[in-house]
């Protein structure tokens, strides 16, 4: 009886926090809300990049999600935010994504949205509840031509990719130095930084000073470049290295078979064997 007890007792203790960290009453109450407006925003947030990172209503919302009462859950003690003001949403996001945030403050889009203008959110862009992983591809003519002509925005798009794909070859190089098994930590973490520099600058939208930095951001990754390059000359070198051993350890065998074989027949000749395999005996 005393074990049994003791068992209950561990699994409460091992269950709990497992089950207090599952439980979310947004996501509970709200995907069987009877009101859409409720209940689609649950769905969307469960195809985003967001759900898959762990990312959940009250990260961006505030409020308490352990609370099953509607008003404790979203209770302004709590910070809770419902719905923020198109002049908000650039903060509610960009509590997390700061960097972004303080691009996306210095651009024209900004600053149409607080003149009052219909200067894009955040949102207009990368939804409120689907957010993907975001690419160039973002800026298309069905999105960016809205509110006015597509050429300036393909403009910038086109700054943009060449630095891409500069990126992404250079990805792929340090990703094959990894796999050849080196040490390329800081590497990574350089690339990173550049990578970063680059992406949020396409929410500065002004072509000249993108070129501007991107001309920086070139400068970072040419030291990068030739970091990687010292990083590839090693792993050809000790390729080189490994196929001239392999080699001379073939050359080794075969000289060391043929004068086993020379031996052997020295030994056939001057001990008369004529040919036969067996070893002669000792008493012969
Ligand atoms: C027991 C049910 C219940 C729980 C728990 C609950 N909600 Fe709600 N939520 C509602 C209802 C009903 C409404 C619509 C009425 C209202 O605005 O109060 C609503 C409205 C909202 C809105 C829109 C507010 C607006 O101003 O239009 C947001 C955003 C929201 N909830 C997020 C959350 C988050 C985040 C949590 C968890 C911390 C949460 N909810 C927990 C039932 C719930
Ligand atoms: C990445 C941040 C983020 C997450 C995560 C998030 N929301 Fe929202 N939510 C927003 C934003 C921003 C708005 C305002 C949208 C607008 O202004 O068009 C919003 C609006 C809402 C609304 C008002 C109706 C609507 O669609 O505009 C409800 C209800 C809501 N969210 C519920 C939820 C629930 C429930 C979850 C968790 C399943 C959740 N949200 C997760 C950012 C988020
Ligand atoms: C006019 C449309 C637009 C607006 C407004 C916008 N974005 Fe973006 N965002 C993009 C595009 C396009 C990319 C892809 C950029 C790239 O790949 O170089 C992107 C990329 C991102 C990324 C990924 C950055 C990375 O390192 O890969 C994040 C995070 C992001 N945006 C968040 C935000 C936030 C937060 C706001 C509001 C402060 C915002 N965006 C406003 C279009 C927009
Ligand atoms: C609580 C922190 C938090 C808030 C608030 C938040 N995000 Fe995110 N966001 C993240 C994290 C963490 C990731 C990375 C998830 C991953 O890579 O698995 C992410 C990823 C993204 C991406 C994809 C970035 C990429 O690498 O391509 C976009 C776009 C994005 N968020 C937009 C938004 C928008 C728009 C809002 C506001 C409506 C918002 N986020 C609010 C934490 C947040
Ligand atoms: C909701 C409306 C809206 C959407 C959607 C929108 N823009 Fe804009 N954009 C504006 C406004 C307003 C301005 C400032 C006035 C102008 O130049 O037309 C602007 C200006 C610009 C500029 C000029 C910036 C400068 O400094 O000269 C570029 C580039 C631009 N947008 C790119 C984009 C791209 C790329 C997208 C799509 C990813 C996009 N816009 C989507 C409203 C929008």
């Amino acid at each position: 009886m005393m074990k049994r007890i003791l068992w209950l007792a561990l699994v409460w203790v091992i269950a709990l926090p497992l089950w207090s960290e599952v439980k979310n009453t947004c996501v509970e109450c709200h995907q069987q809300a009877e009101e859409e407006e409720l209940r689609v925003p649950v769905e969307q947030w469960k195809t985003s990049i967001h759900y898959k990172g762990g990312i959940s209503c009250s990260d961006c919302h505030g409020g308490d999600p352990k609370q099953e009462d509607e008003d404790l859950a979203m209770s302004e003690e709590t910070g809770f935010v419902g719905v923020p003001e198109d002049t908000e949403i650039p903060d509610f996001c960009g509590k997390c994504h700061s960097a972004v945030r303080d691009n996306y403050m210095q651009s024209a889009h900004a600053e149409a949205l607080l003149a009052d203008e219909d200067g894009p959110t955040c949102v207009t862009c990368h939804t409120a509840h689907e957010q993907q992983r975001a690419s160039l591809d973002l800026i298309n003519e069905d999105l960016c031509g809205t509110c006015h002509d597509y050429d300036q925005a393909l403009r910038l798009k086109e700054a943009m990719r060449a630095m891409e794909g500069d990126l992404i070859s250079m990805e792929a190089r340090v990703e094959a130095l990894f796999s050849e098994g080196l040490d390329v930590e800081s590497e990574q973490r350089a690339l990173f930084a550049v990578r970063n520099r680059t992406h949020r600058l396409t929410h500065v939208l002004d072509i000249d000073r993108i070129l501007l930095e991107l001309g920086s951001v070139r400068a970072d990754l040419m030291k990068l470049d030739s970091r990687v390059t010292e990083q590839e000359n090693i792993v050809r070198n000790r390729k080189r290295v490994g196929t001239i051993l392999i080699v001379f350890f073939l050359l080794a065998a075969v000289l060391a078979r043929m004068y086993y074989h020379s031996l052997k027949e020295e030994y056939l000749k001057t001990h008369g064997g004529g040919g036969s395999e067996e070893p002669p005996t000792q008493s012969s």
